[in-house]
Formats: structure tokens, sequence, C-alpha cells
């Protein structure tokens, strides 16, 4: 029986890749790769339907206590199946197409065991590098870039939430992801995870040279759009003589994003940062009292954190800044208008305190990806998710951009609140109003992208998650200035299973610290 069935249609003759295209259970890697392979004439394989097929079989023909041999001897009355474009998405047994069997609950919950058996993978392994060795095609799988096709032009990685996936696996099974079912669904997920990332033989993690997507939040457009526009990039690179995907961070670059990266960014605290925050606190302290109250100890002293505030007054980024900076020995990076640059002291004070500059005319996108690159590089960003103060000093409807970078670069928040700082130093007021109190609460860090996200995609997801990281805020105000979130105050840290704490709890925290 041959291995492959023929495709249905021509198949396409221009010179093209070889893309890996790995990711855990539920990633979107099948579905997302399949979208993208018929956009850009590739073909398309989903390995794991090798691995399902031999699992339904063996559970069909009750060999799983008669050995590896009979095992492996499967693998043989396996034979996958082009669909009408050409796309190698089905799987046949003896000529009859079970791929909606092998998709079933039962190949679910026996799947990882059996590929953990090396015998069945080395039977695979071949198979998998006749089907790409022709070229012009997306292969996806757990181990494409690091076993099967270690020198794939372009090796990219689809990565999510576990909550996010369970999610998208409920969809499409049509079951709610909130009731019995769908939290079985998702313990399902994590068990096959700590499955496929634990086993001795080609583990699921991303290649040291594949690009690594983080998906969560995202319409499934938007990944096939990332994953087609790498693809063409790594195609434009390599027909302009630049070298394709591979182990340099330039080789890289040209593969996935023709852009060169951009000077690493600044992470040491200087002496003029702290001689700042010393002046800043010595004037605050002649104009009122400043208490800090909460565990600052609980704030990572290293990876990449988000504290959120409420914006009250022009006294937050100074009382934040003043008081934080030297408890964390870290810089605080903050994202500020260009035009503040423009002034003389305060320009140059801000471009050396970890300041950077947002142009607003274009705004949103530069100060995302900016921020975004701020956290991949493992730094802190402080940042007010209101976008501007408040004129009666309590919360007002917050922007979703935080929400959609927490979501996506798995950032922990820590939420903040400054506490009357509207009274000392209202909007509108040159100068603040001596005496009285401020007092900067610290929150518990918590990971938006935990297992308490909602059952939602997209905006709808996001606008959740913001009402998710205003209600801790909040909850950290007192009534007064609770303003728009006042019903959501401390909602998301009372729910079970909500993440308090980063996921994996106490213990990934302190990994970033
Ligand atoms: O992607 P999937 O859920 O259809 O994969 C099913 C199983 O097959 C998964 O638990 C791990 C395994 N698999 C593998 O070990 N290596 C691959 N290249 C593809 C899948």
């Amino acid at each position: 029986m041959p291995a492959v069935a023929a495709p249905a249609s021509a198949p396409e003759t221009r010179p093209g890749l070889v893309v890996a295209l790995d990711g855990p259970g539920s990633s979107g890697k099948s579905s997302v790769g399949a979208a993208a392979a018929l956009e850009l004439g590739y073909r398309f394989c989903d390995t794991g339907l090798l691995y399902r097929a031999a699992t339904w079989l063996s559970l069909h023909r009750g060999v799983g206590d008669t050995g590896v041999e009979a095992l492996v001897a499967l693998v043989d009355d396996v034979e996958l199946a082009a669909d009408a474009e050409g796309r190698l998405a089905r799987v046949l047994v003896d000529g009859r197409d079970v791929t909606k069997e092998v998709r079933g609950p039962d190949v679910d919950a026996a799947v990882s065991a059996v590929s953990r058996v090396p015998e069945l993978r080395a039977a695979l392994l071949d198979r998998q590098r006749r089907i790409a060795a022709p070229g012009r095609i997306i292969m996806a799988g757990r181990d494409i870039g690091t076993v099967v096709l270690p020198d794939a032009d372009l090796k990219l990685f689809l990565s999510a939430s576990v909550a996010e996936r369970a999610r998208r696996r409920a969809e499409e099974r049509r079951v709610n992801p909130d009731r019995a079912e769908g939290r079985d669904i998702l313990a399902e997920l994590r068990r096959r995870d700590e499955l496929d990332s634990s086993r001795a033989v080609a583990p699921l993690r991303p290649a040291d040279d594949a690009r690594v997507l983080v998906t969560d939040g995202n319409r499934f457009e938007e990944t096939v759009e990332l994953v087609v526009d790498a693809i063409r990039s790594a195609e434009a690179a390599r027909s302009a003589g630049t070298p394709s995907a591979g182990t340099t961070p330039t080789a890289r670059a040209l593969a996935g994003d023709v852009r060169p990266r951009p000077e690493p960014i600044e992470g040491h605290l200087t002496p003029l940062i702290r001689l700042v925050a010393a002046a800043a606190r010595l004037i605050t302290r002649a104009v009122t009292r400043v208490t800090i109250e909460g565990d600052l100890r609980a704030i990572p002293r290293r990876g990449p954190v988000i504290l959120a505030a409420n914006h009250a007054s022009n006294a937050d980024p100074v009382v934040i800044g003043a008081w934080l900076t030297p408890q964390l020995g870290r810089r605080i990076h903050w994202l500020g208008k260009k035009e503040l640059f423009d002034w003389p002291i305060i320009g140059w004070m801000g471009r050396s305190g970890g300041v950077h500059p947002v142009d607003r005319s274009t705004a949103d996108l530069e100060a995302f990806r900016l921020a975004q690159r701020i956290l991949e590089e493992g730094h802190l960003l402080m940042v007010f998710p209101e976008g501007t103060r408040s004129s009666d000093g309590a919360l007002q409807p917050a922007k979703d951009g935080l929400a959609m970078l927490a979501l996506r670069t798995r950032a922990p928040i820590v939420p903040l609140a400054v506490v009357d700082s509207d009274l000392r130093w209202p909007r509108g007021q040159l100068l603040p109003r001596p005496g009285g109190r401020i007092t900067l609460r610290i929150g518990e860090p918590f990971l938006l992208a935990d297992d308490g996200a909602p059952a939602r995609r997209g905006r709808a997801a996001k606008g959740a998650a913001t009402v998710r990281l205003m209600g801790r805020i909040a909850a950290l105000l007192p009534p007064r200035q609770r303003g728009t979130y006042a019903a959501h105050a401390g909602e998301d840290a009372a729910r079970p299973g909500s993440g308090t704490r980063p996921r994996g709890g106490r213990r990934d925290l302190e990994a970033v610290r």
C-alpha cells in the first residue's frame, strides 16, 4: 500500500520551502497550517494523524499488550490521504477514511503514551521525511523542527495558554467549556502537555532556531496571516540570496521578520536614575506623606513584569518611580509621549530614566510593539491602563491594549493603587496641595493568561481580561476611587482557579525573580 495517496490536484511546481510547524495539542497547528498551505499553494502534512492512527488501530485491534513489534507493524496499514487541495489532512486505514475516529476522546487519552514508544517514532521518522522530501510543504507536529526536519528552511512554533487551547477544543467539539465536559478537556490537555514535554525521545519543545508565535486572543485568521507572512518573508529572503531560517539572529530575522533587530533595551539601574528617584522622594516628602502598603517582595526582581496602576494625578508616576525604583533595584520602563522629550531638563531625565518616547500620531501600534519588546527582553514595564488621568479620581474605562499585551507575552501583572493622589494634586492644578497622605498599595502578582481566562475569543476575551485586571486594581482602592470597576473589585482574585499567582504557583514566580 502506498504511504501517501496522490493529491487530487496537480502539485505546485514553483520552488518552495520546507516549513516545520510545531506546537502543543490544540495550538492550532493543524487548522492554521492547512489554511496557510492553501493560501500559499504548499502541501500540508499533519503528522499527529500518524500517531493518532497508530493509537486508534492499537485500540481497535487490541494490540496494546502484545508488545512493541505489533505496534510498529501497524504503521504499514496507515495511509495519509490528500484532500482536494493536496493537503495530507486525512487518514486511511485499509482504504477506509478514519480521520474522524482518530480524533475521538479514546485516542486523545491514549495517544501520548503510544507516541512515547521510541520504536514507533523511529518507524514514523522515515515516513515523515519521505513526505517532506519534495519540498514546498508545511509539516505540522511536535518534533518536526527538532528531530524530523532539523534542516527545515523555516521553523515555527505555535504556542497558546492551556486555557485558550482547551476552549478551542471545546468549541470544536461543541461542548460548553465551563461545564464538566469542558473541564475534562482542560485536564486532558494538561496531562498530554506534561506527557509530550517530559518524554525522553523527541520531547515537545521549540527548536533553538524556531520562531515562537504566541496566539492567545488571536482570531484564527490572524494566526494564519502570521504564518503566511513568516513563510513569504523567508521565501523572499531566500530568493534575495540571504540566508533562510538558521541559527544566527540575522538569519532568523531575515526568515521571519525582514527588519533587523534593534539594539537591546537597557535594563540596569544607573546612578542617575537612583539620584533622580532620591530627589523626587525628598521633594514629595516636603509636600505630603507617602505610605507603602502590601508585599514589595512579591514583585519579581527579574524577568518580564507589568506594573499596572490607576491614574488620577501627576503625582502617580512620581510616587511609583521614586519609591519602587530603589526597592526593586531594577529599572522601571515607561512609555511617554514624545513631546515630553522636547522639554529641556525633564526630557533629558526621562530619556536617561527609562521613559520611551511614543509618537501619538502613529500611536497605538508603535507603543504596543515597543511595550511587547520591553517585556520580551525581560524588563519591567509600568502602565496606566486608563491611558490618561481621571478627572474625578475614580477609575475610568481602560483600554484593552494592556490585556492584549499580557496575554501575548504571558508577563505577570502586579496591580498597584495610588490612593488619594487626586486630593493632593488634582488634574488641572499647576501645583500640588501641601499636607495629607498618599498611599501606594501593592497587590498580588497574577497571570492573565491563566486558567481562569474567560471562554471567549478575540475582542470579547480582551475586554473580559481588561475587566479582570481593572477589578484587581479597584480592589486595592477605596470605594470612592473604584469608579467604572466598582462592581468588579476583587471579583477575579476571589474566583477559584482564577490564578491569583502566576501559573505553576509560587515556583513560577520565583523563576522570574
Ligand atoms: O497534534 P495532535 O494532538 O493531533 O497529536 C497527537 C499526538 O501525537 C500528541 O499527543 C503527540 C503526538 N505527536 C508526536 O509525538 N509527534 C508529532 N510529530 C506529532 C504528534
